[in-house]
């Protein structure tokens, strides 16, 4: 499966697995980096010291290319702290009438700094960067570049995979309305950017001159192939690689995937107040009116106890169990394995079709 893209990033086969903050720690990463893939370390969530230490981590597991994710976010973030008690209080009593003996707390930072994670992983200096939810400024573009790193930028239109290419990229992340986790949309409401991929990848293929990653609802090799034909360079699956032993979600939302219906794969903002994609669970039905009106990343932030909290009491309903609309293919094996199974599905699918 050797593609020109491939070779630029110097990984043997065009899948990447999703940077997904929170849940891809440097085993994961490691173990598909060492099976020719490219892994990835969601970094969004990381404070810049656990970046460079994870980094080292997964360096010392393998000597092969990975990538490091991070959202573009502003340093600093001012909260309404009137509407702040208000959902504090309203999730309180929430998680008081489902028996989960845990509170908000306020965090001493809504989020890390950017600007600091940012130093962090060009200190670490992955083969890849992967940024979602905004685009890098032209200085930052230049500093990694001149580390050589590899840039990738997450768009969700074509508006916006022009903003990345016309920043200078290296490659753009198509991420189709299908995908898991956060909307990276930037420049429009997530709700307008709801794009499907099969519309997404030929429309950003005829309009920007980068090689174009696929994301989104991809679960085997015969959808590797499909991205292919529309125009993808590789593809990038986040959900397929959820219910991985490796992988550190927990085990209530690796159990809950194989069973997702379609229908229940949902758009939701209640848990950190931007768009995510993600099971519709108990949660997501309780929600209290005041939380709904708060913005990323405070509402993350405030519900990240609670998360924590359900996840220990094996509480898949009161959790964000993010995924794809596709999640009910997940198949649950060993990450090296995963690879090695969606690489010959993808052989198998191509001779299939030459007849
Ligand atoms: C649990 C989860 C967390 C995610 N976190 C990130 C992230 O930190 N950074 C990012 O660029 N994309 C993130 N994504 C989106 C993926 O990059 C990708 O667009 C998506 O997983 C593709 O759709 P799929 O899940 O159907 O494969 C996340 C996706 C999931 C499922």
């Amino acid at each position: 499966m050797q593609t020109a893209f491939a070779n630029r990033l110097g990984i043997e086969h065009p899948l990447i697995q999703a940077p997904m903050s929170g849940s891809t720690p440097p085993a994961l990463v490691a173990a598909v980096s060492n099976a020719g893939a490219l892994g990835s370390l969601g970094a969004g969530y990381l404070e810049a010291q656990a970046i460079l230490d994870q980094a080292a981590q997964v360096r010392a597991l393998g000597k092969r290319p990975y990538a490091i994710g991070l959202f573009v976010l502003p340093d600093e973030f001012e909260a309404d702290m009137a509407a702040v008690a208000k959902a504090r209080k309203q999730l309180d009593a929430l998680m008081a009438r489902e028996g989960l003996a845990v509170r908000t707390s306020l965090p001493s930072r809504w989020a890390p700094r950017f600007s600091e994670q940012f130093a962090a992983l060009c200190e670490a200096r992955p083969a890849v960067a992967i940024f979602a939810f905004g685009v890098i400024a032209p200085a930052q573009m230049r500093e990694l570049h001149r580390r050589d790193i590899c840039v990738i930028g997450t768009a969700t239109t074509v508006a916006e995979a022009r903003a990345w290419a016309d920043a200078g990229a290296d490659a753009v992340s198509l991420q189709g309305a299908e995908a898991g986790g956060h909307r990276g949309s930037f420049l429009h409401e997530a709700e307008d950017a709801m794009i499907g991929l099969f519309a997404l990848l030929p429309l950003a293929a005829r309009a920007v001159n980068v090689p174009l990653i696929a994301a989104g609802g991809i679960m085997d090799g015969r959808g590797m192939l499909a991205a292919e034909v529309l125009g993808a360079a590789a593809s990038q699956l986040g959900t397929a690689f959820l219910a991985c032993p490796e992988c550190s979600a927990a085990e209530a939302w690796k159990r809950d995937l194989p069973l997702a219906e379609e229908h229940r794969v949902t758009t939701i903002r209640g848990f950190s107040g931007r768009a995510a994609r993600g099971l519709r669970n108990r949660f997501v039905e309780a929600m209290p009116a005041a939380a709904q009106g708060l913005p990323y990343p405070v509402l993350n932030a405030l519900t990240a106890p609670l998360r924590r909290a359900a996840a220990e009491a094996g509480r898949g309903d009161l959790l964000s169990e993010w995924c794809g609309q596709a999640a009910g293919l997940v198949r649950a094996q060993p990450a090296g394995e995963l690879v090695a199974r969606l690489v010959h599905e993808y052989r198998q699918a191509r001779r299939a079709l030459a007849g």
